[in-house]
């Protein structure tokens, strides 16, 4: 399967403007010109019509994460490779898939279930990205095609799931690392395997051996282009009183330079700058015993 990019997230929310407020003047993000005017809500980044699509719920969570397949082959191929390794996946609409802006979609779950959606045919708007915050460009590659940055998912099914990425979907590995939060010799400690799709982004999914995640998420990655917009969403934050979920600081396999904060939702954003652009051709996966050179002190042990 030759998934390209993370395309977009679907946040549930019980109150959506929330994350309006949150997204517009903490991250910088702009209210996507070209969606509807609905109960929902839509924050644009780069090119495309939207990256964030935050729609009311009766329940606050991840929803889907949207993978981006090349093309309409690609999208008959990654359904035929799915029926062949018997992974079961609904088929959306046309009326679904025009309103996530794409020209094919499919719904399905990993083995841990999270949700997530594959599509082809994802739009351009050609609206420019005005960021009400003044923030020049996130790094989302040519047309948005290293997607909108990473995901860290919960998995309570580490090694399934992480199968599941790699053998059915066509992820590459890119890191592991094993954490352990406490000096108990029988705590077994977690996992963490940190994957690639076809972009040069050092990671879009990472999975974290978790076990019950009512959020559906760890956290989340945006990258902008200058260091100084990460001081700046840092003293954003700071003033708003948002908590910071961990201080500043540069991870090791990555070499994302960023802090965490909280959002509405609850699980985290990483909010970075400088991370890696891989060339894949001969790679060897990583095994890391650390997660960052310096800073990263994080306040919640599982973030
Ligand atoms: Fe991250």
């Amino acid at each position: 399967m030759d998934i390209r990019s993370l395309g977009y997230v679907v946040i549930e929310s019980t109150e959506p403007q929330q994350w309006l407020d949150y997204g517009t003047n903490i991250l910088g993000l702009m209210v996507a010109p070209t969606m509807p005017n609905d109960d929902n809500v839509y924050l644009k980044l780069d090119s495309r019509p939207y990256r964030f699509a935050v729609v009311k719920s009766d329940v606050n969570k991840l929803a889907y994460c949207g993978w981006e397949l090349p093309d309409e082959a690609g999208f008959m191929a990654a359904k035929d490779e799915l029926n062949a390794a018997g992974v079961s996946f609904e088929e959306a609409s046309n009326t679904e898939a025009q309103a996530r802006r794409v020209r094919g979609l499919i719904r399905l779950q990993d083995p841990s279930g999270n949700g997530l959606e594959l599509f082809w045919g994802g739009e351009l708007d050609y609206a420019k990205f005005i960021s009400p915050m003044g923030i020049a460009g996130f790094e989302t590659g040519d047309n948005g095609n290293m997607g909108l940055g990473h995901a860290v998912l919960p998995a309570a099914k580490l090694v399934e799931t992480h199968l599941f990425y790699k053998n059915v979907l066509g992820f590459g590995d890119s890191d592991y690392m094993h954490f352990k939060f406490s000096p108990d010799p029988a705590d077994p400690g977690q996992g963490l395997n940190f994957m690639h799709v076809n972009n040069p982004r050092h990671h879009s999914l990472a999975l974290y051996e978790d076990q019950a995640n009512p959020l559906g998420c760890v956290h989340l990655m945006l990258e902008v282009k200058d260091v100084n917009e990460v001081g700046y969403c840092l003293d954003r934050v700071e003033a708003a009183e948002i908590p910071i979920v961990s201080t500043l600081g540069r991870h090791t396999n990555d070499n994302m330079l960023s802090f965490y904060m909280a959002t509405p939702t609850g699980f985290a954003m990483e909010f970075g700058t400088d991370g890696l652009q891989m060339d894949w051709e001969g790679f060897t996966p990583t095994v890391t015993s650390l997660p960052s050179l310096w800073g990263h002190k994080f306040n919640m042990p599982d973030a």
